[in-house]
């Protein structure tokens, strides 16, 4: 770390805390840190973190770590197609799927999607006989995106049934074919290196079940979503059925390419795109805006201010609506994997905490089993916050009122806290939230909000100075497991005990 960066953090450190409470003192704050970005289709998310710490003093300093981080450049890399993805000498291209990168990945990109189109249109025309139901396999990356937005965009009348399919425990595939009939069933395999043993041996058991219930062709129900579309037909794919995606398109920022096919399939190929040009018009905002104004930079301001000056270890993302119930698990793929590292991008230690854990869930769930902890455990947590203003549902009006004034109320309360003169009932408060909170869940808004935390991921990683787009930290454990299946290694005597407690050793 430079000289610079590092007085940069020990001037960040040495500011005074203001609580929240003072800090509004100055209720103008509202407006300098709540602002909207309007987006296609005539929606737009309102993007609230006065709720922070942040103030000018913190402001003017995570600025100038910025500038000593190289932050512009870096974002001028990330769009430019540029190496930024030191350890694995690649680009990182998912922008150009949404239309905004190096033009001749873009023109690629589009290409790739205008032939992914091609054939959704021609499956929901009856290309494919009478498809139904689509089991979608895929893990990690291959899965995660695609189930979310899945679950967020096509709950009313899908045209075609998804089960996204991740886990190799076969109880996870049996809960699907029971939700399918086999004869109107296509198979979705999504893997980016067509490798990775969960999704093939769960895209084997698809085909035999298949088998087992007389399709007469089940090879001919398949697509494969790959980056490597020769390990697609050395597996047996036919090359129409195969629809490939860039390399430099990263496994957990992949679902606005081919991964994406069973959320097009959901809804149609128009709506896909709508979620694109939503995620672009978040891009266009990140890659123009400067400073604090800009959103995913000034998220990843309060975020680092959080892990390295405040100590949190976690932080929370709580959607208020059940349309977003997958965010969670989605946001702890993107920011755990990226940026769970201990070392800088050119290889020494981190001169501090890295990703902190993301973990949330559901309101108002959540505030019947976890919110204990927010508002008077030991532990600081920032919280996320996120809503809709419409309703996803049609039920008497009453749901979501009372959705929306929990969500709202919690950010309040966390905030002012209330003494009182029996400890176990007191609340510290000046605990900090930050909410967004969105027209609706449009195909448009759900893009630019999964865009948002994309770039609020590589914004805090160019400031911490690691590289977000390797994971060597999940190949030891598939080393070791090939070798337990191979056979004849030796382990510690604990894992020697559980093989063979097992049946395995
Ligand atoms: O093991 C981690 C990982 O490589 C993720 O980064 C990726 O999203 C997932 O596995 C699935 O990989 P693939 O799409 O190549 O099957």
């Amino acid at each position: 770390m430079s000289e610079g960066i590092s007085s940069i953090w020990e001037r960040l450190s040495a500011r005074p805390r203001r609580s929240l409470a003072e800090l509004f003192a100055d209720e103008g704050r509202v407006a300098v840190l709540s602002d909207r970005l309007e987006l296609p289709g005539g929606g737009g998310i309102l993007f609230d973190w006065s709720k922070t710490h942040l103030d000018d003093g913190l402001i003017g300093l995570f600025d100038e770590l910025a500038d000593a981080a190289g932050f512009a450049d870096m974002r001028a890399r990330l769009f430019a197609g540029e190496v930024v993805n030191p350890s694995e000498n690649r680009a990182a291209e998912h922008t150009a799927l949404r239309g905004v990168g190096d033009p001749a990945s873009v023109e690629e990109a589009q290409a790739l999607l205008a032939r992914m189109g091609m054939l959704v249109g021609a499956i929901h025309e009856g290309a494919m006989g009478d498809v139904k139901h689509l089991i979608h396999v895929g893990i990690g990356g291959s899965a995660l995106g695609p189930a979310l937005a899945v679950d967020a965009l096509a709950r009313e009348m899908p045209l075609v049934d998804v089960h996204v399919v991740s886990n190799i425990d076969g109880c996870a595939l049996e809960e699907a074919f029971a939700a399918c009939d086999p004869q109107t069933t296509i198979l979705a395999v999504a893997s980016k290196t067509f490798t990775t043993i969960e999704t093939m041996t769960n895209a084997i058991s698809v085909l035999e079940w298949m088998t087992q219930h007389g399709v007469a062709d089940p090879s001919g129900r398949v697509v494969a979503l790959t980056a490597y579309p020769e390990k697609a037909v050395e597996w047996g794919v036919d090359e129409t059925r195969i629809l490939p995606f860039p390399e430099s398109v990263g496994g957990r920022y992949s679902l606005w390419s081919s991964i994406g096919f069973p959320i097009a399939m959901a809804v149609g190929m128009d709506e896909f795109l709508e979620m694109l040009d939503g995620a672009a018009a978040m891009d266009r905002h990140f890659a123009e805006t400067d400073g604090a104004a800009n959103l995913p930079l000034r998220a990843a301001f309060a975020d680092l201010y959080y892990s390295r000056i405040r100590g949190c270890q976690t932080r929370a993302c709580f959607a208020y609506d059940e349309r977003l119930r997958l965010l969670p698990s989605y946001l702890q793929q993107l920011e755990m994997e990226s940026n769970g590292k201990s070392v800088t991008a050119d290889g020494k230690p981190v001169s501090g905490p890295t990703a902190p854990i993301t973990w949330g869930g559901v309101g108002t769930d959540a505030q019947h089993a976890v919110f204990q902890l927010l508002h008077q455990g030991t532990n600081l947590v920032p919280v996320d916050f996120i809503a809709s203003i419409a309703a996803g549902d049609v039920l008497d009006p009453a749901h979501h009122r009372i959705l929306l004034m929990n969500c709202f109320a919690q950010g309040a309360a966390l905030m002012a806290g209330r003494a009182s003169s029996d400890p176990a009932r007191s609340y510290p408060g000046d605990r900090p939230s930050a909410t967004i909170l969105c027209d609706d869940f449009d195909a448009a808004t759900v893009g630019a909000l999964i865009a948002f935390h994309e770039h609020r991921t590589f914004a805090n990683a160019v400031l911490m100075g690691i590289n977000p787009f390797d994971q060597f930290g999940v190949e030891l454990g598939k080393e070791i497991a090939k070798q337990i299946e191979a056979g004849g290694a030796k382990f510690d005597a604990s894992t020697t005990a559980l093989l063979q407690a097992a049946g395995l050793g």
